[in-house]
């Protein structure tokens, strides 16, 4: 770790210690270190195919089947993985009052590492939803069967077509998802952990939480799209930066 990477981690540190009201913004670079592909960059899910084609309600209405077999596949993949240092450090810094943590992440690491009352922003991949919304099911539930028999797995209600309980491109984003996720940018300190903040609203968050005067951080190797209108950026894996930052508290 470099002399500066270690000022801004104490520097992090200060600022937590101080806070009352801490929001945490997740993204998929939090669960990389447990093998979970991330969306863009070498290695990315979204290289070489266009996430229009898989990830919008109009892709699942052309082709039910081969969406599943991509949702299906990564159930299974994500099946195997197990939380990595970055969820648990989140998850122990949640039993604090005033913690709230926002993911985009539909891979569910948080809530397996114990962190409660995690907003999930992009739904999970483990609820799946009837595509004709047929009036005997409720909106979403869950169902952990890796894999389906059968795809599109069917409605238990209704025999049609079951949906992945994702938010695709092109929907809105559940209302409590973004009633809570807007509170929790009222804060003290707003940090950002493993997003490339492309995708909104949720990379508007942290420009929200700056402009209600919160103290704004960034964990991430490579630069955003956000780095440049941050107080802090803390460039590395989050596994180890976020290590880090908790012995530093703990430290304290
Ligand atoms: P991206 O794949 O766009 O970005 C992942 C980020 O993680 C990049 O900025 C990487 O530099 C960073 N990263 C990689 N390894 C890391 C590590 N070990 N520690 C910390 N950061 C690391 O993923 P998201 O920003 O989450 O939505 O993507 C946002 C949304 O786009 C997703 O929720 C998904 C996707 O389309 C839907 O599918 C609706």
């Amino acid at each position: 770790m470099t002399d500066a990477l270690e000022e801004s981690v104490a520097a992090l540190a200060e600022r937590l210690a101080a806070a009352s009201r801490i929001t945490v913004l997740t993204g998929a670079g939090v669960s990389a270190a447990s093998g979970v592909p991330t969306y863009r960059g070498s290695g990315g899910l979204w290289r070489g195919r266009r996430a229009e084609d898989i990830a919008t309600p109009e892709a699942f209405a052309a082709d039910p089947g081969s969406v599943w077999a991509w949702y299906d596949e990564r159930r299974a993949e994500i099946a195997r993985c197990v939380p990595n240092r970055a969820h648990e450090v989140l998850a122990t810094w949640s039993r604090r009052p005033g913690f709230r943590l926002v993911t985009q992440n539909v891979d569910g690491l948080h809530e397996r590492a114990g962190t409660e009352g995690v907003i999930r922003f992009h739904g999970s991949i483990w609820d799946v939803g009837c595509w004709d919304r047929c009036a005997a099911s409720p909106r979403r539930w869950r169902d952990d069967t890796v894999p389906f028999p059968e795809l599109p797995p069917p409605c238990p209600h209704c025999g049609g077509p079951l949906r992945p309980g994702v938010v695709w491109f092109g929907e809105v984003i559940p209302g409590d998802a973004i009633e809570r996720a807007v509170a929790a940018t009222a804060c003290d300190v707003f940090l950002v952990v493993g997003t490339s903040a492309q995708v909104h609203p949720a990379a508007g968050l942290a420009v929200e939480a700056a402009r209600s005067g919160a103290f704004t951080a960034e964990v991430n190797p490579d630069a955003t799209a956000l780095s440049a209108a941050l107080d802090l950026v803390l460039p590395g894996p989050a596994e180890e930066v976020l290590d880090r930052v908790d012995r530093a508290l703990a430290d304290r």
